[in-house]
């Protein structure tokens, strides 16, 4: 059983120096500790892997996760820091990721259920697809975009797909020719699938015609067309769009099959049934996929993940960190159209040849028990999704879990800041006080976690990733680049000093950036070799307790986190300007009970538009077509001038205040501070007026309105 510490509160006082950092104190939980049944079974249960990847074993320490893997032929040189920031691992190595994650399971484990897919209606049947299974489809599929596409290794392929077999089937075929994938998250637009097409300049787009949505069968092959279109306007020619069919013999779009471009997978299938593709042994350093996030420009950035670091690196942090056995039945219910779907559904998972499952829907259909009914049937040991999914479950079933028998021994959070009164609820509800919990901070970027507790040798704090990972050494710097004290609770930037080897190799097409964004900030010398001097710069905020443990305050720079997911201020802003009427916008971040942040607008329109045009509607509609529904915006509102710097800068944070209710602060250094007074006067109004009336944010929710903005 475990049981809760009485640890002291503790109050935990961060710089007065910046803006960003204005008296917020910090509420230290007690401990949490994991059972003795769960030490018992762990993987990590000996603290001697702690010395094991200690500093002085960095970065040789890192076999450990590669010998995880069967190479074709071993590596020479662990970490080659000649071309900094461009790190690269494992060098001399080859290896392919299909047969890791396939091939190798069949002597022992043909029969083993590779994944089990849970489609979103009750009614349509589990698939169980063995790692024998999973060998052909992977194969066939893999001969078909040989034989029928004409793809190449080197090459990049893109998919728009939901969360259906094919996707993985997919990935893992391409990764058995060297084939670079770039999946798209499924809810986004055509459009926005079509600019991630354009830039990765991928000739062949994997679709499907349809998938359901809350009961409802979507229309998804339209998205194909709008994508097809778009990735032209910036002259990319698509040669080839590949359609699954969710359901066998029916077609549920409306839009029709382009000749000589569109083809249903099924149909040209049974040319390639039965047939069988040598996996490509691929250099460590060869790309595995492009994983595209947002970033502080309008443009999304392709993160581009190594085969032999990125998997090593997915396969190890699952072992220890998942605590994965060959056993268990492990459930991630993200969406493999994040990175967390791609390291800790498909290639974590399948590299250490154990079940993984994967559901189409959404977690409230038909009910708020439908995922502890699934976690029941199929026997779920581990379990893993994001604090938005764990609040809306908690308002709208928070009794479920009782009612079902499961038993989890182990779950994670992933994705935003979890807070501590949510952790709670997970713990002792969905976790039946039995489960242990991981708190995991990474980014797309990463490849695999950074910050969590190794589940059975460190406590659990609520609020607090924890620790680094093993092998994995942050600083807190400010903004000159001193190292703030560690342990001291003072906020600050954190950076990992040290590369690894699930760290992404550049951004594809635009080194520059890559060098920009992530390592000038804190570089000592642009020339060095000695990874010393380069410093991983995370764009997010944090702080550090006395106990080492991390508190992650959100992102520094301007990026938006809905439900865990990154939007970019600019995409949403560049999207808002397509509106003819729009003469600026700005978007800003707005505390949500259930999605943590959600998008609110700002808007000033061009003189002369005609009052009766509903512009906040056309604004919302060109972001949902620009980008998906997920960035729809909570409200938009359209004021007469927007706070400006005197240098003529949108002051977010001014407006991100305003939008929660928080004081705008210092505002006498604005060029116009007088609308301040104005906007705050109708935006709190109207919301008063629709029922959103001010509370009380928590720390941690100020936090990340405070930090907000990184122009001014
Ligand atoms: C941003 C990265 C990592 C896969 C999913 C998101 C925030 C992530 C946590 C956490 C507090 C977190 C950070 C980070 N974030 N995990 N456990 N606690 N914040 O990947 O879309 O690249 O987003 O999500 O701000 O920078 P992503």
């Amino acid at each position: 059983m475990s049981k809760k510490g009485d640890k002291e509160a503790e109050e935990f006082e961060p710089d007065k120096g910046s803006e960003a950092q204005i008296a917020v104190h910090w509420r230290e939980e007690g401990y949490f500790f994991p059972s003795a049944k769960f030490i018992g079974q762990a993987n990590a249960n000996d603290p001697s892997i702690l010395e094991r990847f200690s500093e002085k074993n960095y970065p040789e320490c890192f076999k450990e996760y590669a010998d995880l893997l069967t190479w074709d032929k071993y590596w020479h040189t662990t970490l080659d820091t000649s071309n900094a920031p461009f790190w690269k691992w494992f060098v001399g190595g080859r290896l392919n990721a299909s047969y890791n994650c396939v091939d190798r399971h069949l002597k022992t484990d043909r029969n083993k259920a590779a994944i089990i897919w849970v489609p979103e209606l009750e009614e349509q049947d589990t698939e169980v697809i063995t790692y024998q299974e999973l060998y052909c489809r992977v194969n066939e599929f893999a001969a078909l975009l040989k034989g029928f596409c004409g793809v190449e290794t080197g090459d990049v392929a893109t998919f728009h797909l939901p969360m259906v077999p094919d996707l993985p089937v997919a990935m893992l075929a391409c990764a058995r020719l060297g084939v670079i994938h770039s999946q798209v998250f499924g809810g986004f637009s055509g459009s926005a699938c079509g600019g991630r097409i354009a830039d990765s300049k991928s000739k062949i787009l994997v679709t499907i015609d349809g998938y359901y949505r809350n009961g409802e069968l979507q229309d998804h092959k339209v998205k194909a067309d709008e994508a097809v279109a778009r990735a032209l306007e910036d002259g990319v020619v698509v040669e080839k769009v590949l359609v699954f069919r969710r359901n066998p013999g029916e077609y549920a779009s409306k839009s029709p099959m382009v000749e000589g471009r569109d083809f249903f997978v099924d149909e040209i299938m049974p040319e390639y049934k039965g047939k069988l593709v040598d996996p490509v042994s691929m250099p460590a350093e060869a790309p595995l996929f492009i994983m595209y996030s947002s970033g502080t420009t309008g443009k999304p950035k392709g993160c581009q993940h190594s085969t032999g670091g990125y998997l090593s690196y997915v396969t190890g942090t699952s072992k220890y960190y998942q605590d994965i056995h060959p056993n268990d039945t492990y459930w991630c219910a993200a969406d493999i159209g994040w990175i967390t779907g791609h390291s800790y559904i498909v290639y974590g998972p399948l590299a250490l040849g154990t079940t993984t499952v994967m559901y189409e829907g959404i977690p409230t259909y038909p009910d708020a028990g439908r995922m502890w009914r699934i976690a029941e049937r199929l026997g779920v040991t581990q379990f893993h999704t994001a604090p938005t999914t764990i609040r809306t479950l908690r308002k709208v079933g928070p009794n479920e879990p009782a009612k079902y028998n499961y038993h989890f021994k182990h779950m994670t959070t992933v994705g935003e800041p979890i807070e501590p009164d949510v952790w709670r609820w997970y713990h002792e509800v969905v976790g039946k006080g039995e489960a242990v919990i991981v708190d995991t901070w990474w980014q797309t970027e990463n490849g695999g976690f950074l910050g969590s507790t190794l589940p059975a040798l460190n406590a659990m704090k609520p609020g607090s990733c924890g620790p680094a990972v093993i092998g994995i050494f942050p600083e807190i710097l400010d903004e000159n680049g001193d190292v703030v004290e560690a342990g001291s609770g003072h906020a600050g930037n954190i950076c990992i000093r040290n590369p690894w080897p699930g760290i992404f190799q550049t951004i594809w097409g635009d080194p520059d950036r890559f060098v920009k964004t992530y390592y000038e900030k804190y570089n000592k010398d642009p020339k060095s070799t000695d990874w010393h001097d380069w410093p991983y710069f995370a764009n997010d905020g944090a702080m550090q307790a006395k106990d080492g443990y991390y508190r992650i305050l959100g992102r520094v720079d301007d990026v938006i986190n809905v439900s865990g997911h990154r939007l970019g201020t600019k995409e949403l802003e560049s999207a808002a300007l397509m509106v003819e009427e729009v003469a600026e916008a700005a978007a800003v971040p707005v505390v949500d009970e259930l999605r943590g942040h959600a998008v609110e607008m700002y808007i000033a329109v061009k003189p002369g538009v005609d009052p009766n045009v509903d512009v906040a509607a056309k604004v919302t509609k060109m972001i949902e077509s620009e980008i998906g529904k997920i960035a729809r915006p909570k409200n938009v509102w359209i004021v007469a001038d927007m706070p400006k710097t005197r240098s003529g800068k949108i002051m977010r944070r001014v407006i991100a205040s305003i939008s929660n209710f928080t004081d705008v602060g210092d505002i006498t250094t604005l060029a116009n501070p007088d609308v301040v007074t104005d906007i705050k006067h109708y935006v709190e109004s109207e919301k008063v007026a629709a029922g959103e009336l001010p509370r009380d944010l928590s720390s941690a929710e100020l936090q990340s309105i405070l930090n907000f903005g990184s122009e001014e």
